[in-house]
């Protein structure tokens, strides 16, 4: 399986819930590979920065708007159960390069009505990308939520006429995303009992069932893929 964490919005969490995903993933037994296609270069650095502590990591490979062609990131991702690819910010070059070779691209949301707006707008590119590849999914990841607010429940009802399915699963606005980053961890080695943990467990199972095809939760069991 492999997943791309992309969207054109700077800031919204793809680099730290691509990091706890993979590093759950690893956790549970997987073999990972973690791909830093964002010239940022935020997950090699928490890579850096894992390695120097002695954690247990993915591997983390550099990859850019070339990784979808014959002999790159597919032939390596064919040697790992799941590969997760970290997109920079805007829709250029090489998200779509990671959108020809994902199963599942993750647009992850803020959780206010004008955050969900924004990206009902940019999922042209994944239309474009969707209508040549019929077996590519997408899904969109409330996250950075702040309590159970009204704003949260206004994103998610703008989110559900943007024709993509929201995951049931949102992560919420919490320190131990922020922390286990910058100790070289993801949120379940580096507080396993924090809600966070729970959030990610819960995000990594939704997006298995959603790759096997099987109804995951209210929201996919109501709504189709844009393909
Ligand atoms: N669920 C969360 N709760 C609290 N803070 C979060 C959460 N997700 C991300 N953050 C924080 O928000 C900031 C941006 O997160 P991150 O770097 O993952 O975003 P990004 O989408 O990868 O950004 P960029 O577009 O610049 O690559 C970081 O400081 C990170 O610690
Ligand atoms: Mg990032």
């Amino acid at each position: 399986m492999i997943i791309a964490l992309t969207g054109q919005k700077g800031g919204i969490g793809k680099s730290t819930t691509a990091v706890s995903l993979a590093v759950a993933a690893l956790a549970s037994g997987r073999r990972v590979l973690l791909v830093d296609a964002d010239p940022q270069g935020t997950v090699r650095t928490w890579g850096d920065v894992a390695a120097e502590a002695g954690h247990d990591t993915p591997t983390v490979m550099a990859m850019g708007a070339s990784m979808h062609k014959p002999g790159q990131l597919p032939e390596v991702a064919a040697a790992y159960d799941l590969t997760i690819i970290d997109c920079p910010p805007r829709h250029g070059e090489i998200a779509r390069s990671a959108l020809m070779v994902a199963d599942i691209a993750v647009y992850p949301c803020g959780p206010t009505a004008a955050d969900a707006w924004a990206l009902t707008a940019a999922l042209e590119v994944f239309r474009e990308a969707a209508a040549l590849r019929s077996a590519l999914k997408g899904c969109i990841l409330i996250t950075r939520k702040q309590g159970r607010t009204a704003l949260g429940k206004s994103a998610r009802a703008v989110l559900e006429t943007s024709g993509l399915p929201v995951l049931s699963t949102e992560l919420g606005y919490r320190i131990a995303y922020q922390e286990s980053l910058a100790c070289g961890q993801g949120v379940t080695g580096y507080a396993p009992r924090d809600a966070a943990a729970r959030e990610i467990t819960h995000l990594l199972e939704e997006l298995e069932k959603l790759h096997h095809g099987q109804k995951a939760s209210r929201g996919l069991a109501t709504k189709a893929a844009v393909a």
